[in-house]
């Protein structure tokens, strides 16, 4: 016998990890593999930790909290981009793919980073900005040199319908035309997001070579795959029609509201995906889709048809509840998780609001922190964490126009103020700007730092800082949590969101009250053909009971409860 095929053997009757025949990535008894059972944790560098006290956050600031994050009971970190940048986008605007902003540190700093990640077994996945790049980059610098320079056509280049007139109706995300004049050779490039940020031409195979290589230069430096940046953009219409305009009403930044046809989503995107899933899977690597969609069809083609696209493309559509809505919940869920593929579930980031914000009311706004954690991390699926939300972090918006430092919010003051709200620095510990540094951090940190921060609470109990701990703690040892499908319960339920983990005769319950008053719910266990009168509780926001009768479970205003039969 081979030993490769000796060493499944006993890793089969161990029960343990068979490696998949189609990758080096080791698979589960149910055929999951380690980022289907992980919690990723999105890091904004420029926020997190500032280690050498210039008010910025670094690559060794990331390091030296990692004993935190294995704490916390995260497996893997994705870094927002931390490669040279003209920060116009604050890092989506790279200007070299192979070295480290020296505002955050070297590439010895990211060896140092993966390996101390390794040593905690937190793996590290970069932000790979594949769309766009910025206009300083030497690729672009080059293509903008004349008409004929080789690199040319490494971008979207076009005539204009006149000398003022751009080749189409596009409009920039950011506002404005999304087509640039370059005087010089008297030809418009493309820009979906700011006009520092020229669109590659992904038709052209060059770029495909060199992007790919960008990407495995990485894996052989240690890292354990990317988070995709705006795929959905990645190619537009070959005849640059003109987008459908819709009514007469503008956005933010003064244009008309366009139908997105000929801009987005154009089929060619999933072959670039699946072949950079193949090189992905050459060094086991992971791959996370921003993968903006309007309906569930749309997101499953990121999934490949025989998952061969990207491993784990998040459900933003989930992002999209605004309200407290059990009803919108569901309907969520019951997409994504009805799809057959695997979810992949996030509340915020550094485009979304925070939670705290989004769905405090005021007044229970620690009750809802906790509850929106009992949702997204009892789904079936991954999780995509945004750091801060383990304290309960709520925006931090700009007051003033002058202290906008996200041009989304110079563009579109006071109508949009931008993202920086929710980019502010993490809140570590009572100290002056909360531990994050000795001096004035980039961003203001929020004034409620001396009750949510890190070392607080760390000492309390109750805090919900040690709600995540717990909660995290358990979806990587319970098996039901783990492994089990999704089972709604009470699916007419107005106030209270309920629904069931089983696998193998273990079901895991999750009551999720959204409402402000305290409700008692009969979880009808019966009607899934479970028989039992009695639940233990695993986790509550609001100290219930060790035990619990299902048909009689009293839960608090925004409380949450996580039991499982007995
Ligand atoms: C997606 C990133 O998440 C966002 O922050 C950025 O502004 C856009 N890409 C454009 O660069
Ligand atoms: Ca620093």
């Amino acid at each position: 016998m081979r030993d490769g095929a000796f060493s499944v053997m006993i890793l089969l009757f161990a029960g343990l990890a068979v490696p998949s025949t189609a990758q080096k990535n080791p698979v589960d008894a149910e055929g999951h593999a380690w980022w289907q059972h992980a919690v990723f944790y999105e890091i904004y560098p420029r926020s997190f930790a500032d280690s050498n006290n210039d008010g910025i956050g670094d690559i060794p600031g990331i390091t030296s909290k990692l004993d935190y994050l294995r704490w916390l009971g995260v497996d893997a970190i994705w870094i927002a981009p931390m490669f040279p940048s003209p920060q116009v986008d604050w890092g989506y605007d790279v200007s070299d793919y192979y070295n480290v902003n020296p505002d955050y540190g070297t590439l010895k700093d990211m060896d140092e980073l993966f390996a101390q990640g390794k040593q905690r077994n937190i793996r590290v996945l970069l932000d790979f900005v594949l769309t766009y790049t910025s206009d300083q980059n030497k690729w672009f610098q080059e293509a903008k040199s004349s008409r004929t320079n080789p690199k040319r056509d490494w971008f979207i280049w076009h005539d204009g319908k006149s000398a003022t007139e751009p080749p189409n109706n596009w409009t920039s995300l950011f506002g404005g035309s999304a087509w640039k004049y370059d005087s010089a050779t008297t030809q418009w490039y493309y820009h979906y997001f700011y006009p520092p940020q020229p669109n590659f031409n992904w038709r052209n195979p060059e770029v495909e070579k060199n992007l790919f290589d960008v990407t495995r230069w990485w894996y052989k430096r240690g890292v354990a795959g990317f988070r995709l940046d705006a795929v959905d953009v990645m190619f537009v219409d070959l005849q640059l029609r003109d987008n459908p305009v819709v009514g007469t009403e503008k956005n933010a930044f003064g244009d008309p509201v366009e139908r997105e046809i000929y801009d987005k989503n154009q089929p060619e995107l999933h072959g670039v995906l699946q072949r950079l899933r193949r090189v992905a899977d050459e060094y086991s690597a992971v791959l996370i889709g921003e993968t903006w969609t309007s309906d569930i069809d749309q997101l499953k083609r990121y999934y490949g048809e025989h998952n061969d696209e990207v491993n784990m493309p998040m459900d933003f559509m989930f992002t999209t509840v605004d309200k407290l809505s059990p009803a919108d919940f569901r309907k969520q869920i019951d997409w994504i998780d009805g799809s057959g593929e695997w979810p992949v579930y996030v509340l915020s980031n550094h485009d979304i609001r925070r939670v705290y914000d989004r769905y405090g009311d005021g007044k229970h706004n620690d009750q809802i922190a906790k509850l929106m954690a009992s949702l997204y991390l009892t789904l079936r699926g991954t999780a995509v964490m945004y750091y801060g939300e383990e304290l309960g972090m709520e925006n931090n918006d700009p007051k003033r126009s002058e202290d906008v430092k996200d041009s989304r919010g110079k563009l579109g003051w006071p109508k949009d103020k931008g993202r920086d709200g929710e980019r502010t620095p993490m809140q570590w510990n009572q100290e002056a700007n909360a531990g994050f540094s000795a001096v004035t951090p980039w961003l203001p940190v929020d004034d409620r730092y001396k009750t949510y921060n890190v070392a607080s609470e760390k000492q309390d109990a109750n805090s919900i800082l040690n709600y995540y701990r717990q909660l995290l703690s358990m979806r990587h040892t319970n098996a039901a949590l783990l492994e089990g499908k999704y089972v709604g319960l009470n699916e007419d339920d107005p106030n209270v969101l309920c629904y069931m983990r089983s696998y193998k005769g273990e079901n895991v319950l999750v009551v999720l009250n959204m409402s402000g008053v305290a409700r008692t719910v009969n979880l009808n266990l019966g009607a899934k053909r479970v028989t039992t009168k009695s639940a233990k509780t695993l986790l509550s926001s609001f100290g219930a009971p060790g035990k619990v009768d299902p048909g009689k479970i009293v839960v608090e205003p925004f409380g949450a409860w996580i039991g499982e039969t007995e």
